[in-house]
């Protein structure tokens, strides 16, 4: 007969620990809400996670039951991964949809909470997709200011360029302070002078304007490129491929028209395979 021995809570906890609440799971660690549609989080990182600055991978909760067999299935979509790709733990920005599958649950995780994360980054707004350049710009709108983020933390920006410009385009003031607050944190950032070299940050501008609420700067990027006033403003000229590699990304909509506007100033897309000027990827599907 099999010796029955009694479960103590030392056992007990054993076999809880050994059970992992969800496939792939990662810890929350850090939570920050911007606005009611926006807000950021920090989660553990797989030691097995290698990742290049401005990659995405999939990530989600567990799905809700289904009716007629109770089981349930994971619920993912593409996140851009903010963090840079030294950093020790895995940073989001989100946004919230009210009726999004994923959102609407996902806006109320929690330090301690548990969220599932396939560790399969993949993304074409990497260095490896463009050619050597003098400066480098990033065009974002809303929450596609993400991959930018873990790219304006990673030393190889400042390496490879002389000057790195972020645009950033939001409907609303508050929908900039993600980006500014990160912008801030990057010029005063003790690490990253020890990493790159004091005085890296001198190297990177910032443009954010704003579409629907009054801000020092309003307009569309697009408009304010053809207009000319973004050269104006930051005293640089217009694109050329000899010097300007640029990353996009935003909604469909824009990234269709800086698409066209790149190509006009003669700049060529490229993709990992196959390293040009430009390369773009679409901030959600739509
Ligand atoms: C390559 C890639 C990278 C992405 N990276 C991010 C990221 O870093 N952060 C992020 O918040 N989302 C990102 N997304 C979008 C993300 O995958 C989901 O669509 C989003 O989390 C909403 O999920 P949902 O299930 O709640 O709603 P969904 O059913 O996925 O979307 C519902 C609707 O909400 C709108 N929507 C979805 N995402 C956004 C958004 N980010 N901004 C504005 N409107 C949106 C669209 O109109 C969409 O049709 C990315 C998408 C792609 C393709
Ligand atoms: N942001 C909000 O306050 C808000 C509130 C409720 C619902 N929503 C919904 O959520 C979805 C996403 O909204 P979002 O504000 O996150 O993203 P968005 O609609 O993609 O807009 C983000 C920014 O990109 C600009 N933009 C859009 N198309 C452009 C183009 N072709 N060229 C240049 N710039 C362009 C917008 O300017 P314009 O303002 O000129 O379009 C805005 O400043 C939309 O379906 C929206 O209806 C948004």
């Amino acid at each position: 007969m099999t010796e029955q021995r009694p479960v103590t809570n030392d056992t007990a906890t054993k076999v809880e620990k050994a059970k992992p609440a969800l496939p792939d799971a990662q810890t929350v660690t850090f939570v920050k809400h911007w606005t009611d549609r926006l807000f950021s989080f920090r989660v553990t990182r797989p030691p097995s996670l290698r990742f290049r600055s401005g990659e995405f991978v999939m990530i989600g909760l567990m799905g809700d039951p289904d009716p007629a067999t109770g089981k349930q299935k994971p619920l993912l979509r593409a996140y851009s991964i903010a963090s840079p790709a030294w950093d020790d733990e895995l940073e989001f920005y989100s946004i919230k949809v009210q009726d999004g599958p994923l959102t609407s649950k996902l806006q109320h995780i929690r330090p301690g909470d548990e969220i599932i994360l396939r560790p399969k980054p993949v993304g074409t707004l990497v260095h490896d997709a463009l050619l050597p350049g003098k400066r480098l710009w990033f065009f974002a709108t809303g929450t596609g200011i993400a991959p930018f983020a873990s790219l304006l933390r990673d030393p190889q920006t400042y390496e490879d360029y002389d000057e790195v410009i972020l645009t950033h385009t939001c409907r609303e003031v508050g929908e900039l302070a993600y980006g500014a607050e990160l912008i801030e944190n990057i010029r005063s950032d003790e690490l990253l002078a020890e990493l790159i070299g004091e005085g890296f940050h001198e190297k990177l501008r910032y443009y954010p304007t704003t579409t629907r609420e009054e801000s020092p700067k309003m307009g569309r990027i697009t408009d304010l490129m053809r207009s000319g006033d973004v050269f104006h403003d930051l005293g640089v000229p217009e694109l050329t491929p000899e010097t300007n590699r640029a990353m996009v990304c935003g909604n469909l909509a824009f990234n269709l028209e800086i698409k066209d506007m790149l190509e006009g100033y003669g700049l060529v897309e490229g993709a990992n395979s196959n390293p040009q000027h430009y390369v773009v990827e679409k901030a959600f599907l739509d």
